[in-house]
């Protein structure tokens, strides 16, 4: 496994990857690996030559009052585990690196990247958009990787590439959950014991949608009102947001659903905000 800290070394080294024919897959995260993580370069082994895995906290991603500075970081754990995967290659650069003095072109989603998380973050995922779209440059990879736990995200990930004609396959994984249900975070070590706890919550709220909806249940305000009461069942979170939106294009539904829906929850425990989804229908 080769650790690059440069674009022109990693350019270099990829370069002649692909002149031996073999095809690159990236999963792109920003470390404080666990096994969601893993699970994504597990599925990018499966189908590429080379796994890319780059580690880089992006701040263009963080607003002024967010958990920038505060966000988990272990890049020895981390290094470790993605050589025991069996990683080929891990960009690990210096915002320096990414970010030179001067940069200000951004790439942009004005219509996805407004609503649901977007609203509560603003410029988050201008962030997330402009940085993917450096690291799908700066690698150059037949396919990408990214968990449906960030569902916006991966929606409009998948958007950007397809507007932009970029020619990469995105996979969106499955999320990988802990033992209790509680979706894999780099997030959670940032949770108190207590808050670690309650925040089964979130799964439990989804699990009671998905039994409706196998019950045959389609009513939305039914179904955001079974997900609200069980949220409302734990003190210790914060309900931000509980949306329920067509799982492809993320638009508004009202009355019965026809298309599958996406539920999308935000919960604030403390400082610590924690997402989860599940598409039902
Ligand atoms: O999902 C993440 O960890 C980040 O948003 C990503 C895709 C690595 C971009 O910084």
């Amino acid at each position: 496994m080769k650790v690059i800290t440069t674009i022109a070394e990693l350019r270099a080294a990829l370069k002649a990857e692909r002149l031996k024919g073999k095809s690159i897959g990236l999963v792109p995260t920003m470390g404080y690996l666990h096994i969601g993580h893993m699970e994504l370069v597990r599925r990018s082994k499966s189908v590429s030559a080379i796994t890319v895995v780059s580690i880089f906290v992006n701040p263009t991603q963080f607003g002024p009052n967010e958990d920038l500075s505060t966000y988990p970081r272990d890049m020895e754990g981390d290094l470790a585990k993605l050589k025991a995967e069996g990683v080929d290659y891990v960009f690990t650069p210096e915002v320096a690196e990414i970010y030179r003095p001067g940069a200000n072109t951004i790439v942009d989603n004005p219509v996805l990247s407004r609503v649901l998380i977007g609203k509560i973050r603003p410029g988050h995922f201008r962030g997330v958009t402009t940085v993917v779209t450096k690291l799908f440059n700066i690698v150059q990879p037949d396919h990408a990787f990214f968990g449906e736990k960030d569902y916006q995200q991966l929606t409009i990930i998948r958007r950007m590439v397809a507007d932009l004609d970029m020619p990469i396959e995105i996979t969106g994984v499955a999320t990988v959950r802990e033992p209790d249900g509680v979706a894999c975070s780099s997030r959670n070590a940032m949770l108190t014991p207590a808050d670690r706890k309650a925040a089964v919550v979130l799964a439990k709220s989804l699990a009671q949608a998905e039994r409706m909806v196998a019950k045959g249940q389609r009513s939305v305000s039914a179904i955001r009102h079974a997900v609200r009461a069980v949220l409302e069942t734990e003190k210790r979170g914060e309900i931000e947001s509980v949306d329920i939106r067509d799982a492809q294009t993320l638009d508004p539904v009202s009355g019965k659903f026809k298309q599958p829906v996406v539920i999308l929850l935000t919960v604030r425990f403390g400082k610590v905000r924690l997402i989860d989804q599940r598409v039902v229908g």
